[in-house]
């Protein structure tokens, strides 16, 4: 019966993957052999190694003795998670080094028994990896016998659990046996193991947090999160494990004592939409406002081998700055490296406010045993203001500092904290006005999460959220862009205009409607002719006569874990594994050989960073993104930006914005305030746009308070390009949802995306069925209430700025 099972489950897998790769990039068979720099592989191996967080180390197990011998346990051993399921980590990567295939490259010496019985067992035992959404969450582990632990602790006195838990795309983890939590063998598997070995070290190689309420069940020593490694895994861990590297990653996420302390957790999930009632309170503002003693390892945490002294030499705060000097001292016997981190804790004042939020951070570099180093570290005093929603300070829809003290901590996680200075705000004044942008339908009012200060303490309360009150048909109305008078091919060559010998608005004064159509909508298909094998689509030059007048085909891939083609590629630890580095330097190197390999196979555009908030633990996708912070978030992202932009080719964050949820992701509304949206959800782009300058963005596939993404006016073109100046393309995720403006019903699909200034539609063709333009765009031009001429060719010269600077021109 079983054998018939397995035997029918093959064959739908072989079918559904046939029918997925005709409507797709075929992603099967090994890929094309293309060259990896060694330098590409040192920094793989080396990033991995420092994302990792070492949360517990009793009586200094890690790391291990020269002369221990490690019996390891866990099937994840041989069959390692080295990336999560989908686009974001589907590389053809030409090697990967499996856990033990570490330890033995760093000579770590391993019970040779034990590591057999588990070959011959995950040889009996393939894992099957499913089909797209439908991938394993984690692997059937080996029941393992007493006889078996009782021998390996005559061979050792030092064991090693690897659990191992998959994530992907398209699909959520679930609050189960085998996904969120774990499963029964494993449980066995832990106490077995500790009930025999006094020193046990668990290593979770994980994409998305899991429950860890079990680590004061069993007696173990040591834990110690290693991610998804990328194809260097388990190199990057024989280094922390024998003590070539020191630990030196921090949680980028609160790890809750269970999951219903999670503010989110009974507003997630949901079919049609989700209620963000816990607004801004995400994570450790949710925690260290409401809930401190429901947390089990705090956000910024992770343990050294080495002990550091972390003193305030300084502070300076001036008109509109705050400075501080940070002096750490190596005290301990072990090399390592320090993150400070600075917290702001506001007045509460009449808005209410998280008692800590991140301001700044800063890593040391590698620093031996006695030795110092000065961080010198500052923050605009403008980033302590909250933004304003429901008028409650008087100045509604702006950030506002509101009187009173913010007090400035430093420290090495949220939860060790010394103050340094006070700032102190005389008047409640205003430091940005804003417009009101994207608020809650009226129809779909709830109540939000509010801290009312009660005496000494804040107490939560919920209260509605403000409804959307100003029209956006006005405000588009107002704001049409005027048209540049068509004139015909005039043999205007876009090197012309990058020469400066023509005008952009020259050459586009040129391009006729079908140009502009095909210029606003990738190449139909992924997998496009005109580009790399392999690649995610293809843009710009899609048509002969685009070709003729210089505008280059500009081809995409997925990202972020590595390049997403027929060809080889380096695959790079999972998002929140890099992000828990917080080595901003060492992560713009590691994008900058990433951009080079993107140069040697011919891909423009990586379709990255991921950069979708943390909102809720079981998000499918979370292993992609990098954290429950906006600060880390937009920091981390824009230090990938910078490494593969500083190279000549592009970056494309994803995805703009609120993609916090997989389940039903396209059908899926995003319901909530304006200030969370602000403070939150954006607060990372926001920031990735002014440090880095992104020359793309790639919209969601929820919709955000009831407008889909790839709709979104208020936030493609009033908060995106008004607000923050933003110059370059946007696109949308992969294919769209079909809609008609509720302002403007003339305009459907592809038109009342570009009145949003959602440039190209990706890819240009439907997903399944004839491969032409649907032929919305231009159908209610020249109407009235009709997609304007000034539109399709604003978007054509946002698009046409993207190519000028891109490397296709080249
Ligand atoms: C994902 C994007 C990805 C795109 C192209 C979509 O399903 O949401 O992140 O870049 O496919 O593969």
């Amino acid at each position: 019966m079983e054998k018939i099972k397995k035997y029918i489950n093959k064959v739908v897998n072989k079918t559904v993957r046939a029918i997925i790769a005709s409507v797709s990039q075929d992603t099967s068979g090994e890929g094309t052999p293309a060259p990896i720099a060694t330098k590409t592989v040192e920094l793989a191996r080396k990033v991995g190694a420092e994302g990792m967080v070492l949360l517990k180390n009793d009586n200094q197990v890690l790391p291990l003795d020269k002369d221990t011998v490690v019996s390891v346990f866990g099937r994840v051993q041989q069959d390692y998670f080295y990336v999560g399921y989908g686009s974001g980590g589907d590389v053809k990567v030409p090697y990967k080094v499996n856990l033990m295939a570490g330890l033995e490259g760093a000579g770590i010496k391993v019970n040779q028994e034990l590591a057999e019985i588990y070959k011959k067992w995950c040889q009996d035992n393939p894992v099957d990896h499913g089909f797209w959404g439908h991938w394993p969450m984690c692997y059937d582990e080996m029941p393992i016998k007493d006889k078996d632990i009782e021998d390996a602790l005559d061979k050792s006195n030092t064991a090693l659990i690897v659990i191992g838990r998959a994530a992907g795309e398209d699909r959520e983890n679930t609050l189960t046996k085998g996904s969120y939590y774990l499963t029964d063998e494993e449980h066995r598997l832990l106490k077995g193991v500790t009930a025999k070995f006094n020193k046990t070290v668990v290593l979770l190689n994980i994409g998305n947090i899991m429950d860890m309420s079990w680590i004061d069940k069993y007696n173990i020593s040591s834990l110690l999160i290693v991610w998804q490694g990328g194809m260097e895994s388990g190199n990057s861990i024989a280094d922390i494990l024998s003590g070539k590297e020191t630990p030196s990653g921090k949680l980028t996420d609160t790890i809750a004592k269970c999951y219903q302390d999670y503010p989110s957790g009974a507003d997630f999930g949901g079919k049609l939409f989700n209620n963000y009632v816990e607004d801004i309170y995400v994570g450790y503002r949710y925690f260290r406002t409401f809930a401190k003693d429901k947390v089990l390892y705090p956000f910024g945490y992770g343990l050294s081998y080495t002990d550091f002294n972390i003193e305030a030499t300084h502070t300076n705060i001036s008109a509109s700055s705050i400075n501080i000097k940070v002096k750490v001292t190596n005290i301990g016997s072990y090399k390592g490296k320090e993150i400070v981190q600075v917290y702001y804790s506001p007045p509460q004042g009449k808005l209410g406010k998280p008692v800590l939020s991140l301001a700044v951070f800063a890593k040391t570099k590698c620093l031996e045993p006695n030795q110092a180093q000065e961080l010198d570290i500052s923050y605009s005093i403008a980033d302590m203001a909250s933004y304003d929603d429901n008028g409650s300070t008087g100045y509604k829809s702006a950030y506002v500092l509101e009187k009173g003290i913010y007090s400035i901590l430093y420290g090495n996680s949220i939860d060790n904290l010394s103050k340094c200075c006070e700032y102190i705000q005389d008047n409640t004044a205003i430091t940005k006005q804003l417009e009101e942008v994207s608020a809650v339908q009226p129809e779909c009012i709830f109540n939000r999460l509010v801290a009312i200060t009660q005496g000494d303490t804040i107490v939560p309360k919920y209260k509605s959220v403000p409804a959307r009150s100003v029209s956006l048909k006005g405000k588009i109305s107002n704001n049409l862009p005027s048209e540049i008078p068509l004139t015909k091919d005039k043999g205007i060559k876009l090197a012309d205009v990058k020469s400066g010998k023509a005008s952009m608005q020259d050459f586009v004064a040129q391009l006729s409607l079908d140009e502009l159509e095909a210029l606003t909508r990738g190449d139909y298909i992924m997998g496009s002719s005109l580009g790399a094998k392999g690649n995610a689509g293809v843009f710009g030059g899609v048509l002969a006569s685009l070709r003729e007048k210089g505008i280059p085909p500009i081809t995409t891939t997925d990202g972020p874990s590595g390049i997403r083609l027929a060809a080889c590629s380096s695959l790079l630890p999972n998002g929140t594994g890099l992000a828990s580095s917080w080595n901003t330097a060492l992560i713009t190197e590691v994008y900058q050989h990433i951009a080079q390999e993107m140069i040697e196979r011919g891909s423009n555009v990586l379709l990255a960073p991921g950069m979708n908030i943390h909102r809720n633990v079981l998000c499918g996708r979370n292993f992609e993104y990098f954290s429950e912070d906006p600060l880390v978030s937009g920091v981390i992202a824009s230090a990938v930006v910078q490494g593969l932009q500083s190279q000549g080719v592009s970056a494309c964050p994803k995805h703009f914005a609120c993609n916090n949820q997989e389940k039903r992701r396209i059908f899926n509304d995003s319901r909530l305030s304006e200030r969370a949206l602000r403070e939150i959800y954006l607060k990372g782009f926001e920031i990735c746009i002014r440090e880095s300058n992104p020359q793309n963005i790639m919209t969601s596939y929820n919709k955000i308070n009831g407008v889909w993404g790839h709709y979104k006016y208020d936030l493609c073109t009033t908060i995106l390009r008004g607000e923050w100046g933003y110059k370059g393309n946007v696109i949308t995720d992969w294919w769209m949802r079909s809609a008609k403006s509720p302002e403007f019903p003339m305009l459907q699909n592809q038109a009342y995306r570009i009145r949003a200034q959602v440039d190209v539609l990706m890819p240009g063709g439907k997903r399944v069925g004839k491969k032409r333009p649907d032929g919305t765009l231009l159908k209610s031009l020249g109407k009235d209430g009709g997609i304007t001429l000034g539109e399709i060719q604003r978007s054509a010269i946002n698009i046409l700025n993207f190519a000028l600077i891109s490397n296709a021109m080249e």
